[in-house]
């Protein structure tokens, strides 16, 4: 049944069958916004966490993998680290990164630098386009409220545009 709320829900139509979206978060920040790429962009959102085996998420199929994490003492969710670290990516794909942070100092580009040397250590391309947005935590004022509907709205065309320009 179409009505105006499924209409609004439906991805872009950009549809690209090899991507996926995975990301590793505490108090559902990324979460919100691996959610709202992964809808734009017509793919699935897997969480990566300790309590999974790392091996049941198996990105040898896909070509564009959108990574998103938050920032924890300059440093990225130590599962998705972890996770980056020991996944057999099978051939060369491009990441993508989506970052929430406090924007605590350079933390973000810090986190960034880290992850891609990771990937690239294994052979694998990452893109210089980085989105970030700020996530607010319960015990700090800083922040709080994001990520906002801005904040999804932007994430929503920049995965958008990430996507369509793997397909030129
Ligand atoms: C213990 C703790 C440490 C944090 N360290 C940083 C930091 O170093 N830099 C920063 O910008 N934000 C920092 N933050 C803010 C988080 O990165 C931000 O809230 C993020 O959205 C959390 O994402 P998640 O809920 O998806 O895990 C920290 C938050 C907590 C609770």
């Amino acid at each position: 049944m179409w009505n105006s709320e499924s209409v609004k829900r439906q991805p872009s139509g950009v549809i690209m069958k090899s991507v996926v979206v995975v990301y590793s978060s505490k108090s559902d920040n990324t979460a919100k916004i691996a959610q709202a790429i992964a809808t734009e962009v017509n793919c699935q959102a897997l969480k990566i966490s300790n309590e999974e085996k790392v091996s049941t998420v198996d990105l040898k199929s896909y070509e564009l993998v959108f990574v998103g994490t938050g920032i924890y003492a300059g440093n990225p969710n130590a599962d998705m680290e972890k996770y980056l670290r020991m996944a057999d990516f099978g051939d060369t794909k491009q990441f993508a990164f989506f970052i929430t942070w406090g924007g605590a100092g350079t933390t973000c580009q810090l986190v960034t630098e880290k992850l891609r040397s990771i990937l690239e250590m294994k052979g694998q391309k990452v893109t210089t386009d980085i989105f970030s947005c700020y996530g607010g935590w319960r015990y700090a004022l800083l922040r709080r409220g994001h990520p906002n509907i801005k904040d999804l709205e932007d994430a929503r065309r920049w995965s958008r545009e990430i996507v369509s320009h793997m397909q030129k």
